[in-house]
């Protein structure tokens, strides 16, 4: 059974490697999306609330080039006692000894060590040796097999960090989901949203189809996508097109020979089976987003936040499109991308396998 950090006793003064994922859009120097750290927050007050030491671990971009010191000045403004970033090493060390009750540590990013990607026992170990406790906070990066994620904790007593619980119990929700329920598939790479798509044509009562996924099945209708985007492979795309759960957008918008977004049309359909759905999940832009292609996906987003249905929206590059103030309005938006992907095909991932024991 997975614990969360509320069943946690006597932490007073002991030592928590908080595990959180600060791999947020980082420009000249500034964090330009703060969802995630926000979104951990809860955990960082709570445990500080229950007088622990806490030391916070996270990766930023792939490579660990990417320093935390923007992440650092986000969360100062919202924690107190929060110390400047620290390199591994004997200053970490020097850092850890002398905290007090409440005080938080963020170290530097955990990828700058290449034990981290390599899920190396070693720097696990070195790692798990800083603290009494590890809490995972990091949902987004849970589906890596990587030290900090699977590693540590087997040699501490593990827990799960609010939003992780929070993440688990909403996403859970789409695999037995009240019907009738809509599943909106946006975004590209095919190869990745196949398992997805095979997987809630199952389970749901319609999928809608959008994004560069979208052009696969214009092409495979026989229209000419010109420069568009498309998939190189064998999906299987003519039998999912007699699938009566599909639903293909009817039109879409072109620039420079490029399907570019889904049409006004193809949202407008959506709207009869958008009010009668008991839950709907979306995960994946409507249309080029990064070009500014945005219409049909805040057409839709508007049009999710007043349906009665329970609104999932899964993260990365959708969730970068609501504003804090939006949020509300859904019933949960996911802080994850690949990681939400995966929990919805899978049902679990391996960094909360790990805190399963
Ligand atoms: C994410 O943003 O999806 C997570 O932080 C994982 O990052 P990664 O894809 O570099 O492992």
């Amino acid at each position: 059974m997975i614990k969360s950090i509320r069943e946690l006793k006597n932490v007073k003064g002991k030592t928590v490697l908080l595990r959180a994922d600060f791999n947020v859009p980082i420009q000249n120097g500034k964090v330009v999306d703060a969802f995630r750290i926000i979104k951990a927050l809860p955990t960082i007050k709570y445990l500080q609330s229950k007088k622990a030491k806490i030391i916070i671990v996270s990766h930023a971009g792939k490579d660990g080039s990417q320093s935390l010191a923007p992440v650092h000045k986000v969360l100062a403004k919202q924690v107190k006692n929060i110390f400047v970033p620290e390199v591994f090493g004997s200053k970490t060390e020097k850092a850890v000894g002398d905290m007090k009750p409440g005080d938080v540590v963020l170290l530097e990013n955990l990828r700058m060590e290449r034990g981290e990607k390599e899920n190396d026992v070693v720097f696990a170990k070195k790692l798990a040796k800083l603290a009494d406790i590890y809490v995972n906070e990091a949902f987004p990066v849970s589906h890596r097999a990587q030290a900090s994620i699977v590693l540590v904790p087997k040699y501490l007593p593990s827990y799960a960090g609010l939003q992780l619980v929070e993440e688990i119990k909403q996403l859970s929700k789409c695999l037995h989901p009240k019907h009738p329920f809509l599943f909106i598939l946006g975004g590209a790479k095919f190869d990745t949203k196949m398992p997805l798509l095979n997987k809630y044509l199952k389970i749901a009562d319609h999928v809608f189809i959008g994004g560069a996924l979208a052009n696969n099945f214009f092409k495979a209708e026989g229209f000419d996508v010109k420069k568009s985007l498309v998939d190189d492979g064998n999906f299987g795309i003519e039998k999912l097109l007699k699938n009566k759960k599909l639903i293909i957008p009817c039109d879409f918008v072109m620039d420079n020979e490029m399907i570019v977004d889904v049409g006004p049309d193809a949202v407008k359909a959506l709207l009869p089976i958008i009010q009668k759905a008991k839950t709907i999940v979306w995960n994946g832009p409507l249309g080029f987003y990064e070009k500014g292609f945005t219409k049909a996906t805040k057409t839709l987003l508007s049009a999710l936040a007043r349906a009665k249905a329970e609104t999932i929206i899964g993260g990365g590059d959708t969730a970068a499109l609501i504003s804090p103030k939006m949020e509300k309005q859904f019933t949960f938006v996911s802080t994850g991308g690949g990681a939400t992907l995966d929990f919805l095909t899978k049902g679990t991932l391996p960094g909360i396998k790990a805190l399963d024991k």
